[in-house]
């Protein structure tokens, strides 16, 4: 039988809260939402949470929010879901490539201090796979007038010296697309402790409109907003957050016993606790070890691209930590339903290519 990739941890109390907002007649725009938004900013920490209809929406909107564009410089990592250097792009403004330390994937942050420029005004920091990057390192790294904005996209449930991930950035931006430990089928959420910035990202997903007051536009907005039916979705694996983080930390630690010395194996810095978005190895032997995966009916996947290698992004320079990520991640199966067997069987094949 196929070991899958992922497999969302929803079921029946999931099944029971959809029902309601059918049953209720208020789809979108009403008090699900609400309870999501609360839940979210309760386990990121922060004071407010705005549900957006992806993460891609959450990063796009977060630079909006803070005005950024033509003429503005976005520091991005070289190696992330391309959504963070596209937003900064569509935003008007011009995405800055740096480098990934090979090891933890994440922006190698001495890089970051040498890219900054009179332009740069904030920095896209991914916490990749959901490892937590050293957040006081990359406050160091930048004049405090450059905005650190959260691509907390995978990294819901993940601590950086025990503060939740999500909540240390001016604003933060989460995803909850069916690969994330929380999802809603696509959604996503902006978090912030400001109340300025909180309005803006609101004002912003819904067409410009004033939240408050009469009707009123002064700036275009969007439709990003993710309706009730989906909240409903969320709210209950939010409530099971520490649950659904243990079961993961419980497979990575599995992974760990059986993979240890056979690939690179992931792990937070010491006092950080990883989120476990995914599983991703590194191994020399990638590409063979993908096609032998695959080859014996296990889904497996390289972990995210290396954004110069994509015609979008070409022609900012070299950057070997992301050609090496890129050559060597490998995200192995990784969900609630996986068996010690089937551990077994991604170890078997793993070891012939150690
Ligand atoms: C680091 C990172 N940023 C942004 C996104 C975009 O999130 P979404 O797919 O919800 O738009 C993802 C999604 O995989 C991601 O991994």
């Amino acid at each position: 039988m196929t070991i899958r990739l992922a497999w969302p941890d929803v079921g029946a109390e999931e099944a029971a809260a959809v029902a309601e907002v059918l049953e209720s007649g208020q789809l979108t725009m009403g008090p699900k939402v609400v309870e999501f938004e609360e839940a979210i900013a309760r386990a990121c920490g922060v004071e407010h949470a705005a549900a957006v209809s992806s993460g891609t929406a959450a990063l796009h909107l977060a630079l909006l929010a803070l005005g950024i564009g033509e003429g503005d410089e976005v520091i991005v990592p070289a190696y992330t879901f391309p959504a963070t250097a596209n937003v900064a792009l569509l935003a008007g403004a011009r995405p800055v490539l740096v480098d990934v330390d090979p090891e933890t994937m994440n922006l190698d942050l001495g890089r970051v201090y040498d890219a900054v420029t009179s332009r740069t005004r904030a920095v896209l920091a991914v916490h990749l796979f959901g490892r937590p990057l050293d957040w006081e390192e990359l406050q160091n790294a930048v004049p405090p007038d450059v905005h650190l904005v959260e691509d907390a996209a995978g990294a819901l449930g993940a601590r950086w010296r025990g503060m939740p991930c999500g909540g240390l950035g001016v604003l933060g931006c989460l995803s909850f697309h069916p690969r994330k430990i929380v999802t809603t089928g696509e959604g996503g959420a902006v978090t912030t402790g400001s109340e300025e910035l909180d309005t803006a990202v609101r004002r912003l997903r819904h067409h410009g409109i004033e939240p408050q007051g009469e009707f009123e536009i002064a700036a275009p907005g969007l439709n990003y907003r993710l309706p009730d039916l989906l909240c409903a979705i969320g709210t209950p694996q939010l409530r099971r957050l520490g649950e659904l983080l243990a079961t993961r930390a419980g497979l990575a630690a599995a992974y760990e016993e059986r993979l240890a010395g056979v690939v690179e194996t992931p792990a937070a810095a010491e006092g950080d606790t990883h989120g476990w978005q995914a599983y991703v190895v590194r191994s020399d032997r990638r590409d063979a070890a993908l096609a032998a995966l695959r080859a014996a009916g296990i889904q497996a996947q390289i972990g995210t691209y290396a954004l110069h290698r994509l015609a979008a992004y070409r022609e900012q320079g070299s950057f070997p930590g992301a050609d090496r990520a890129f050559e060597q991640a490998l995200a192995l199966p990784f969900h609630s339903r996986l068996s010690e067997t089937d551990l077994d069987r991604v170890t078997e094949v793993l070891t012939v290519y150690r």
